[in-house]
């Protein structure tokens, strides 16, 4: 099922989405650039060179040394971008909105004046939302979510890995517990990891507390978290599988933010080396999606369940046909601040893997006190799991899981390691429909 986009049918109107968002990228940044008197100066200058500084396509140039607003809105702009060029040109929203129009300023203004225009005559044609609405021929393919993996992100396993001390005794027992999941992920490698981690005050510190992030970008490099970025590659995304999901959790009423430029830090890092190994790019495209867990309240459990379930129908509607892992990181127990520092609960945490593999829906009823009391202040990363599990084929009634792997450690630096590895069985095809 291809998503409603019927909003293009609004004659003489362009709708602002991810697509036109992605295509206007660099336009928009670059009008962005005109919010200091300085820049304004320099491109007032020689529009020309300050135009070709910015990676550009020659329209875009085109349409905006012409003048021509229409074409800057075919190539990508949003007219409050836009604004700040026009600005910068002593354009008022008036005159830039009347540009558009084919009318003259000064016709623009008397319609205006009039009243404005009419809705007579500016309306959808309805044949063509009615064409639009019947029944869409369905894809002939899509995206699979072929899997879900889950596992602890603490970034001293990092470092062991980068500083080469795997083998030490107190990290071995650490990384045997992984040498059957990067065999596995070998064997099963998706085109796409959808990754469900927390940033840790490194891309979003107190300025901005955004409650779940979809990382729509074309890439995100490694943080430097204080100690310098992590010797391992970028990330590579995937912004039009992105922009699908986006555009499909938004409509389900999931209100996320979208960001495009970012740094990933060790709640990304650590599990891509822990199932990938130590590679020069990682094997496949990712998508980050941050939850916040730092700062209360942060998303119920039962929140992260549905957002997870919403998360398959984005992907599995999605018309081309990539494979999918979810994976869910942070946990298991662990606490790093106060007198209690160092918790570790064992017998909760095997409670919750079983939950999590038999019962994720009374599970993800489990209020945040519980993970606070439980499993340490920090377990409250768990939650994230709830997502990756929400997005399994089992959930809805229309498929089965298999438990491929499942292994429990204390410790890693303050954390009790928890890993699990479902697989979505092959659904059964439905049956052809009688004629
Ligand atoms: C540790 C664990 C984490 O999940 C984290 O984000 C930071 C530190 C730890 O146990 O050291
Ligand atoms: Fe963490």
């Amino acid at each position: 099922m291809s998503l409603d986009k019927s909003y293009k049918l609004v004659p003489g109107t362009t709708i602002f989405d991810a697509e036109q968002s992605a295509k206007g990228y660099h336009l928009n940044q670059f009008c962005m650039s005109l919010m200091t008197a300085e820049n304004r100066e320099r491109y007032l200058a020689d529009e020309r060179a300050y135009l070709d500084a910015w990676p550009l396509r020659e329209e875009q140039k085109r349409a905006l040394l012409d003048r021509d607003l229409n074409a800057a809105m075919r190539e990508g702009g949003n007219i409050y971008f836009l604004a700040k060029w026009g600005a910068t040109l002593g354009l008022s929203f008036q005159q830039m909105a009347g540009s558009m129009t084919g009318m003259t300023e000064q016709e623009y203004r008397d319609m205006m004046a009039g009243g404005g225009r009419s809705i007579e005559g500016n309306r959808i044609d309805h044949a063509v939302l009615e064409a639009a609405h019947a029944d869409p021929t369905p894809p002939t393919e899509h995206a699979v979510v072929t899997a879900a993996v889950f596992t602890s992100h603490v970034p001293a396993i990092g470092a062991a890995i980068d500083h080469h001390r795997t083998d030490e005794p107190y990290w071995q027992p650490v990384f045997d517990g992984y040498a059957f999941s990067k065999q596995w992920e070998q064997e099963n490698l998706p085109d796409v990891v959808f990754l469900v981690y927390n940033d840790h005050a490194t891309t979003f510190d107190l300025s901005l507390i955004p409650t779940f992030v979809l990382g729509t970008g074309a890439a995100y490099p490694t943080a430097d978290e204080g100690y310098g970025p992590r010797p391992v590659p970028g990330i590579e995304g995937d912004p039009d599988l992105a922009a699908h999901i986006a555009h499909s959790l938004i409509r389900d009423d999931f209100d996320l933010t979208l960001v495009n430029e970012m740094t990933v830090d060790h709640g990304l890092t650590v599990p891509l080396s822990l199932m990938f190994g130590d590679v020069g790019t990682w094997p496949c495209k990712v998508i980050p999606f941050h939850v916040n867990v730092v700062q209360y309240p942060v998303p119920s459990g039962e929140r992260c369940f549905n957002l997870g379930r919403a998360l398959r129908r984005a992907i599995e509607s999605y018309d081309r046909p990539l494979k999918v892992q979810v994976w869910g990181t942070g946990g298991m127990s662990h606490q790093l601040q106060g007198p209690r520092a160092g918790l570790i609960n064992r017998a909760w945490d095997n409670a919750f893997l079983d939950r999590l593999v038999d019962d994720p829906a009374g599970l993800a009823q489990l209020p945040h006190l519980d993970y606070v009391e439980q499993a340490g202040s920090e377990g409250i990363e768990l939650v994230m799991w709830l997502i990756a599990r929400g997005a399994m084929s089992d959930i809805d009634g229309d498929g089965a899981v298999e438990v491929e792997h499942r292994f429990y450690h204390v410790p890693a630096s303050n954390t009790a390691v928890g890993h699990l590895i479902l697989q979505n069985q092959p659904r059964a095809e439905a049956p052809a429909e009688e004629e």
